[in-house]
């Protein structure tokens, strides 16, 4: 067969394939030109998902008559003034997207070029384009596709149901909305509403998580933590959850690089090491990352849908962002996120009565705030009206109620009033009550203790005056004895005693008084089920749980005023206090409001 140069539509035709792969990647296309052209508010309507029509206004700079005519040329551009390939400003550069858009539908493009006093519309139909008209236009541009895909069937037949096409481009609206707070959005179909917001005023960082907000939820605005980093010319800024606040899925996870929406999984991974500490492997936490980072640095050039990019040294950009988040997380200390609060006050609302068991397990009770709480939040279950005691029983207030003082309500975490249980700290604040997991934050406070010694003079160690001789199996007690260097970086110190015991002579001073005993053997049953490789740092969320479960301040220990207020105050001091290992709260917080509402006195 001969070779032949192709008819320029089919070539047209095989470019589209690659820019315009349904609805949502036109609309892309359509938004970014609109963004490039300077507009402050662009709006997008769609009938049928997009398959019947997609139409783009926006008020940006507008075309004249001969610029339309270029725009659905291939390979014509205004973004590339100088050839330059690497030193890209707007998201568009290759002059592709309307003339691949026009080869594949009906595309009506109306413009007015700022200043000019008439406004021209293009039609081009499957590649064919016809001579321009005049046209009645404000300002700005509107570009209609109608038919998508009308002239390639094959592509036509790939669409999903109307709902899902519109489900993709509802997804890149809000991508592009969030990287331009400062613009307005809207995105219609057949006259209903699915997005509007209105354009950011004032601060840039205030209009960036009001739009986050809007976009990701009133719980990710309220429990956002900002970010602000730089290295090597690389800025990184934008907004991260409390880890208290996660899902199941990283779909709410965004990275934007040079104001592009990418999707990289670079940056998954770089969120996993940062919350790796806070969060159970199945759960993921809620961010906004925003990358600047300077042209030569990346190349944005290798994605037909730009969807992705390369960076020239991704371990620059990894350390950024994994540094940036944990430092955040540091600064953010005792804080767990007010969904906490919302998932226990949505419990307590359907143990109110009139919501039996059976009623309020069923689906036809309206979805409130309290499923909407349940949902990222692992249950409460002692808060959730389950016994508490073992023996079902309610049992009275057993800590030392004090007379209220003045000033300690002022404390973030309140005055410890009561404990009961022998597990929960009830605190007083200023506007609200606070409930402790006593043995939950007292495990968070030895764990972030220790990595705090070992990291600095050493784990403070404390002599027993006299030391505790523990008996054990034969294997155990060796299994200790060959781990005593390890275990003595930690703050224990013990040696083989005969062939089946140890003794122990100075325990981590952290721990407060201590059951050596149960801690010991403990520890040798956690050594039997470890791998014989690994270094007990690398275990040390569980060593240290371990410990705490020994440590003065664990579940079912009765603990006196003085000894609940040091613990609140130590959790206000130590970072990541607000949750444990496995990201659960450690407290809860409820507002005065909040319990007003449950009495029914607002
Ligand atoms: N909404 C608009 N307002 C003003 N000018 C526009 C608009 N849309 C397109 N243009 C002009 O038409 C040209 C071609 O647009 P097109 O999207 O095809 O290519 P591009 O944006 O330059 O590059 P890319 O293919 O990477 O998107 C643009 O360079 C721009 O000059
Ligand atoms: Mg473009």
């Amino acid at each position: 067969m001969p070779i032949r140069r192709l008819p320029e539509t089919l070539v047209n035709q095989i470019a589209a394939g690659e820019v315009v792969e349904r609805p949502a990647s036109a609309v892309k296309e359509l938004i970014e030109n609109a963004l490039d052209a300077g507009a402050r508010r662009v709006d997008v309507s769609l009938r049928d998902g997009g398959k019947a029509l997609i139409a783009v206004t926006d008020d940006g700079c507008g075309m004249t008559r001969e610029e339309l005519e270029l725009a659905v040329e291939r390979h014509a551009t205004s973004k590339l003034p100088d050839d330059d390939l690497v030193h890209i400003r707007h998201l568009g550069f290759r002059g592709e997207a309307l003339p691949s858009i026009a080869a594949v539908a009906r595309v009506t493009l109306t413009s007015r070029q700022s200043g000019a006093d008439e406004a021209w519309a293009l039609v081009v139909e499957g590649g064919k384009q016809q001579k321009p008209k005049p046209a009645a236009l404000d300002r700005g541009t509107r570009v209609e596709i109608r038919d998508l895909f009308f002239a390639t069937p094959a592509r036509l037949k790939f669409l999903k149901q109307s709902r899902t096409e519109t489900g993709y481009t509802l997804d890149i609206v809000k991508r592009l909305a969030m990287a331009n707070p400062s613009v307005a959005f809207s995105l219609e179909e057949d006259g209903r509403d699915h997005l509007r917001l209105p354009a950011g005023q004032g601060d840039f960082f205030d209009q960036r998580l009001k739009r986050l907000s809007a976009i990701m939820g009133r719980e990710f605005g309220e429990n956002a933590l900002p970010i602000e980093a730089e290295r090597e010319g690389i800025r990184l800024s934008g907004f991260i959850g409390l880890p208290t606040l996660n899902r199941s899925t990283s779909q709410l996870q965004y990275l934007f690089v040079n104001g592009r929406p990418v999707r990289d999984k670079l940056l998954y991974g770089a969120v996993r090491g940062a919350y790796r500490d806070f969060l159970a492997h199945d759960r993921h936490p809620l961010l906004a990352l925003f990358l600047d980072i300077p042209p030569d640095e990346v190349d944005v050039n290798v994605h037909p849908m730009k969807a992705e990019v390369r960076f020239r040294d991704q371990g620059v950009v990894r350390g950024l962002i994994v540094s940036a988040c944990r430092h955040a997380l540091a600064e953010a200390g005792h804080r767990a996120s007010t969904t906490v609060a919302e998932g226990a006050l949505g419990a307590f609302r359907r143990e109110q009565p009139g919501n039996y068991a059976g009623s309020y397990r069923g689906s036809a009770l309206p979805r409130g705030l309290s499923d909407r709480g349940f949902d990222y939040q692992a249950p409460l279950s002692g808060l959730a009206g389950e016994p508490l005691a073992p023996d079902g029983s309610a049992r009275s207030i057993d800590g030392a109620p004090e007379e209220p003082s003045g000033p300690a309500t002022d404390f973030p975490l309140g005055a410890a009033r009561a404990q009961l249980h022998e597990t929960y700290i009830v605190a007083q604040t200023a506007d609200g009550i606070v409930i402790v997991d006593q043995h939950a934050a007292h495990e968070r406070l030895v764990y972030e203790r220790m990595k705090e010694q070992m990291a600095g003079a050493g784990v403070a160690r404390q002599i027993l005056l006299i030391p505790e001789v523990v008996e054990l199996e034969q294997e155990d007690a060796r299994r200790l004895a060959d781990r005593a260097e390890e275990l003595a970086a930690l703050g224990l110190v013990l040696e083989a005693f005969g062939s089946g015991a140890v003794v122990v002579r100075e325990v981590p001073a952290l721990l407060g008084k201590l059951d050596v005993q149960g801690l010991v053997r403990d520890l040798a049953d956690e050594l039997s089920e470890m791998d014989q490789a690994l270094a007990l740092t690398e275990r040390l969320g569980e060593v240290c749980g371990t410990m705490a479960c020994h440590g003065s301040v664990r579940a079912g220990r009765r603990l006196a005023a003085e000894e609940m207020n040091a613990l609140l105050r130590q959790m206000e001091a130590t970072p990541h206090s607000g949750q444990c290992n496995h990201g659960r709260p450690t407290y809860v917080e409820l507002k005065l409001a909040d319990i007003e509402k449950l009495f029914g006195r607002r």
